[in-house]
């Protein structure tokens, strides 16, 4: 991949090694602009019993090397954790969820409780992964805002078509392109991006992209190192070390999602 021409430099850019809840907690009060996240739902992992599939969260105790911890995605501690997001960012700004679909049944109705939800998001991965009954090729991202704000163009559509990272760094990982349409559509310059749930910083990656300030967590140090070292390599070459391909589709790369990116 040709490196992103130019990198500015964030005037504020942190990756913490914290719980998000604790880490929310931290922040003052109507601090950030934007909130673009995607938690570790235990909902799908304790429904579904995979065969040969990998095993990301902490609850399959033995046999699989275990990656992260889930978050604990009780419907009390998600209102809690929704309750936090809101107290920290700005009035009239956006917030971006993602869901699976167990989760998005259990858990995405509460997000009414604390934030208007504008839009249910499609992200379609373009190839088919595992699913005992129809094989899964999407997941969903839960726009809402906190009072009011327009979104940059009204020409984007509410299904995304990025293809999966097949083999990336981290078992999650989730393609830079679907942060490039968050913030394309919801930030400006200097916004500052915060993402309670970093992973390996396919967030933090998108806000320097966007050319804007960033302030992440995660609970686990492996995640956090992986994201550092990927922003740092960002920073100094304009090279995204961990995903070294665009995830767009061929038939998309001369359309309008693409000149959105
Ligand atoms: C789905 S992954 C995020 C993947 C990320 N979007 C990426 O592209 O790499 C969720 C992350 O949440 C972290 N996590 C789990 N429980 C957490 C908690 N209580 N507080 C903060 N992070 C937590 C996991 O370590 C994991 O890295």
């Amino acid at each position: 991949m040709r490196p992103t021409k130019k990198v500015t430099k964030a005037s504020r850019f942190e990756i913490l090694q914290k719980d998000c809840l604790e880490f929310l907690k931290s922040l003052p009060e109507e601090s950030v602009d934007i909130i673009v996240t995607d938690p570790a739902y235990s909902g799908m992992n304790n429904k579904m019993n995979f065969g040969n599939g990998r095993i990301v969260g902490e609850y399959k105790k033995g046999g699989n090397e275990k990656w992260f911890p889930e978050f604990k995605d009780e419907p009390e501690t998600f209102l809690y954790f929704l309750k936090l997001c809101h107290r920290v960012l700005k009035n009239n700004r956006h917030l971006y969820i993602m869901f699976d679909s167990f989760s998005l049944l259990s858990l995405g109705h509460i997000v009414r409780d604390v934030f208007d939800v504008k839009n249910l998001l499609v992200w379609d991965k373009v190839n088919f992964g595992m699913g005992h009954y129809f094989r899964r090729r999407h997941e969903f991202i839960l726009f809402a805002t906190k009072g009011y704000r327009k979104l940059n163009s009204k020409s984007i559509p509410d299904v995304w078509r990025i293809k999966r990272i097949p083999r990336g760094i981290y078992p999650t990982q989730k393609p830079v392109e679907l942060f490039d349409m968050m913030l394309k559509a919801s930030s400006s310059p200097g916004f500052l991006v915060c993402d309670p749930f970093v992973g390996s910083g396919s967030s933090s990656i998108g806000a320097l992209k966007a050319s804007c300030d960033f302030i992440g967590a995660d609970i686990s140090l492996k995640a956090c190192r992986i994201a550092k070292k990927r922003a740092d390599c960002f920073l100094k070459t304009g090279i995204d070390i961990y995903q070294k391909r665009s995830a767009l589709p061929e038939d998309l790369k001369k359309s309008l999602q693409n000149k959105l990116l």
